[in-house]
C-alpha cells in the first residue's frame, strides 16, 4: 500500500476509479492486467510502456511514473495535474483518453490510447516536410482538439510535433499533459515557466505568463514545422531563440503555401489577445474564426474525425 500522504495528494481513493471515468466490474486494474511490450517513450520522470491487457485483449499505452522520482523532483502535483487534465478532457477524439489510473508502491500508471503511428515528429523527420492536403488536415484537427481542451478549461502548455501522436487511421491525438494546466473558475492565465524554447510564447518569456493564447502560438509553430519542415524559431542556444520569439522575427521559405503562410501570420502575434482562435466566443479572432480561415475552406468540420487522413506525403 502507498504511504497514505501520496494517497492524498494525488487525489486518488484507495479502490474507486476516478469519478468520471467507466467503472470497471472487476474493480481497479493491476499490472498484473498487463502485458508489457517495448518502450514507446521516456521522460524524466516517466516511461510510456505498449501493455496489452488481459482483461480486453487491447493495446494501450501505459505512462509509469515512478514516485521516487516525483518526490525527489518536487513533482508529484505535476502528476496529479496531468490525470485530472485527462479525466477532464476524455472523449474528444483529437485527444488521448486515460482508461484507468492506479498505483502500487512504487509507481503511478496511467493508461492512455495507444497512438499506433507515433509522434508527428517522426513523420515530419521522416518526410522532410508534409503535403499542404496534410498540413490542412492536421492543422485543423489540432485546431478542433485545443478548442475543446480550452472550453473544459486545460491548457496544455507544451504542444510540439513529439506530443502529436498519430492512431492507427493517421489522426491526431494529443498527448503528454505532464506540464498541463486546469484553470480554476474565472482563472486565465497561469505563472509558471514550462515548455520548450522554440514553441514558447512571448508573453511566457517577457512576464511568465500563459494562457489559452500561449496554446495558439505553439500551434502557429507547429502549422510552419509540418509545412516547411523546419522550426521557425530555433537559433544557437535557448537565449538567441527567444530574442528572436520576443521580436517575432522569422521569415516563410520560399514557396510556402500563401494561406498557410497568412494563417501563421495571424498566430504568431506577439499580443496573445489579438491571435487568431485565441479570442473569447463572438469575439472577431474566436475558435470559429480560426476555423473560417480561408487555408481550411475545404474542410467539413462536422466529418473531421471520420473522414480517411490524406495520402501521407
Ligand atoms: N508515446 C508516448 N505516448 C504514446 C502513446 N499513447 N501511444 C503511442 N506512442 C506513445
Amino acid at each position: 500500500r502507498p504511504p497514505p500522504y501520496l494517497s492524498r495528494e494525488l487525489g486518488y481513493s484507495t479502490n474507486n476509479s476516478a469519478q468520471s471515468l467507466p467503472a470497471r466490474s472487476s474493480g481497479k486494474p493491476t499490472l498484473h492486467d498487463f502485458q508489457f511490450g517495448v518502450t514507446l517513450g521516456e521522460g524524466s520522470y516517466s516511461t510510456v510502456k505498449l501493455a496489452k491487457s488481459r482483461v480486453d485483449g487491447k493495446e494501450y499505452a501505459v505512462k509509469v511514473i515512478t514516485k521516487s522520482h516525483l518526490i525527489r523532483a518536487n513533482k508529484v502535483e505535476t502528476a496529479a495535474a496531468e490525470r485530472k487534465a485527462l479525466i477532464r478532457l476524455n472523449g474528444h477524439p483529437g485527444i488521448v483518453s486515460l482508461h484507468h489510473a492506479f498505483q502500487d508502491e512504487w509507481s503511478l500508471y496511467f493508461v492512455i490510447d495507444y497512438a499506433a503511428n507515433g509522434e508527428m515528429q517522426a513523420l515530419i523527420s521522416r518526410l522532410g516536410s508534409l503535403s499542404i492536403p496534410c498540413v490542412r488536415y492536421y492543422s485543423a484537427q489540432i485546431a478542433d482538439a485545443l478548442e475543446f481542451m480550452h472550453s473544459k478549461g486545460v491548457l496544455h502548455r507544451d504542444l510540439k510535433p513529439e506530443n502529436i501522436l498519430l492512431d492507427d487511421a493517421f489522426r491526431i491525438k494529443i498527448a503528454d499533459f505532464g506540464t498541463g494546466k486546469v484553470l480554476e473558475q474565472g482563472e486565465e492565465r497561469a505563472t509558471t515557466f514550462v515548455g520548450t524554447a522554440q514553441y514558447q510564447a512571448p508573453e511566457l518569456l517577457e512576464r511568465k505568463e500563459t494562457t489559452k493564447s500561449s496554446d495558439y502560438w505553439a500551434f502557429g509553430c507547429v502549422i510552419y514545422q509540418m509545412t516547411a519542415g523546419r522550426f521557425v524559431f530555433n537559433e544557437l542556444s535557448d537565449y538567441l531563440t527567444w530574442q528572436k520569439v520576443k521580436r517575432v522575427e522569422y521569415e516563410v521559405p520560399d514557396g510556402f503555401d500563401e494561406q498557410a503562410k497568412d494563417l501563421v501570420n495571424k498566430l504568431l502575434v506577439h499580443d496573445p489577445t489579438l491571435r487568431l482562435g485565441a479570442g473569447p466566443t463572438g469575439s472577431p479572432n474566436d475558435p470559429n474564426a480560426l476555423k473560417a480561415h480561408p487555408f481550411f475552406a475545404t474542410i467539413v468540420w462536422s466529418s473531421l474525425w471520420t473522414d480517411a487522413a490524406p495520402e501521407i506525403e
